[in-house]
């Protein structure tokens, strides 16, 4: 069997999301099993340099993942022609000048989200890069979480009838840091430093809404800081200043009409940490990021008000749990794949930076209603 090599300049895999998600369990992993299978029956084999400003953390990651080239040296690892692919999964403020100049130097673009902090930089990048005619794509993992995968396949297979309600909630506690270390990086709660739940979560549920059927077509948004005091990886105080809960009303194209709660600051029982709940004239769902379970139109039992009688139903008992009949890869290698086959054989990839750069649309509007208390519309992107 024939093997082509693809080279990817991989940039911020000392960080989390990087390193374990893009570089661990995608582009190690595909490593690992001998390369991507194409159509052709060629295996594309990913051949990353990982790029770093620290020479011992980089060479470390490197070591770690099996990776024989790393450098420090950012603009010789752009210039260099046998690498095709640049990924960003850097610090979100660091993000747009990274990619313009990738983009610049002719690399097919993959990214991490946002896009940018603005919609107007967004924007021109994604601009850039169609007039380079290069291959872009951005994460939207969320996507190939399997119960949210389950959720698309009901979608793709009518299940719902006509979409009436979308209703996302994504919500759990992240430590302060005083009591148990945080689960994520402290820039995350710095405005100066990128961090805020409208800028992190928003461009996720962009596209969540898109694959039920519906882009927003306009927001109305409320948020705020509710934990204002956290302490740091260095377990040193410091104040957070950027929004850490938001709730959020849309209309969507589809005629749905669509509500987001995002919160760090609530503490979880429900299904799991991310839950979307459809609701359409034929059936409705609910899928955690793992599981999905449906109601049809039949089953849907009869509820009632009573302050009288304690409720007899068991309102979770006539919903039924979708089964497993595929495996599940992880969501960010199943999306690495189709970004790899993307560039090299061809075909749609929607989720490019057209979409991040929408994505980036929705976190500035939603940012834009909660400080100016007012709804604000969502123009398509042309082109
Ligand atoms: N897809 C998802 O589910 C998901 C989840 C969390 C975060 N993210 C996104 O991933 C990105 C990274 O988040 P993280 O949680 O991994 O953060 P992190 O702090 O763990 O990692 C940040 C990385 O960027 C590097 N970096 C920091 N400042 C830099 C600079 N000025 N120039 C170059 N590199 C710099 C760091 O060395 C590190 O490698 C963010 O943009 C975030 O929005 C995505």
């Amino acid at each position: 069997m024939s093997e082509r090599r693809i080279g990817i300049v991989m940039n911020g895999v000392t960080g989390r999301m990087g390193r374990n998600q893009h570089l661990m369990n995608s582009i190690a992993a595909i490593r690992k099993d001998g390369g991507l299978p194409l159509a052709d029956g060629t295996r594309l084999v990913p051949d990353p340099i990982l790029v770093g400003r620290d020479k011992d953390r980089i060479a470390a990651v490197a070591k770690a993942a099996g990776v024989e080239k790393w450098t420090t040296d950012f603009d010789a690892a752009l210039g260099d022609k046998d690498y095709e692919i640049y990924f960003d999964g850097v610090t979100t403020t660091a993000r747009a000048g990274n990619l313009k100049r990738a983009i610049a130097a002719g690399k097919h673009i993959y990214t991490e989200k946002p896009i940018s902090v603005g919609y107007e930089e967004a924007e021109s990048i994604y601009r850039e890069a169609r007039a380079k005619n290069i291959k872009h794509g951005v994460v939207a993992d969320k996507l190939w979480a399997p119960g949210m995968y389950k959720l698309r396949q009901l979608v793709k297979s009518g299940f719902f009838g006509k979409v009436l309600m979308v209703r996302i909630e994504g919500c759990y506690w992240v430590f302060e840091g005083d009591l148990q270390p945080p689960q994520r990086p402290s820039w995350n709660y710095k405005k100066a430093e990128g961090g805020g739940m409208i800028l992190d979560m928003m461009p996720h549920y962009f596209y969540m809404l898109e694959a039920m059927g519906g882009r927003p077509l306009d927001v109305v948004c409320s948020a705020d800081t509710l934990v204002k005091k956290r302490w740091d990886e260095k377990g040193k105080p410091y104040n957070a200043d950027a929004d850490d809960s938001l709730m959020s009303i849309s209309r969507l194209t589809n005629g749905a009409m669509a509500q987001i709660m995002s919160s760090w600051c609530v503490r979880v029982r429900t299904e799991d940490i991310i839950v979307m709940q459809v609701d359409g004239t034929d059936g409705s769902a609910v899928a955690g990021l793992n599981h999905c379970y449906t109601q049809r139109r039949e089953n849907t039992p009869k509820g009632q008000w009573s302050l009288d009688v304690a409720e007899p139903l068991d309102f979770y008992r006539d919903w039924q749990k979708v089964p497993e009949v595929e495996p599940y890869k992880n969501a960010f290698r199943i999306q690495w794949e189709l970004f790899l086959k993307h560039v090299v054989e061809g075909g749609d990839f929607p989720w490019n930076l057209r979409a991040g750069a929408q994505g980036v649309q929705f976190a500035e509007a939603a940012e834009k209603s909660w400080k100016e208390r007012r709804w604000i519309d969502l123009p398509d992107l042309k082109g």
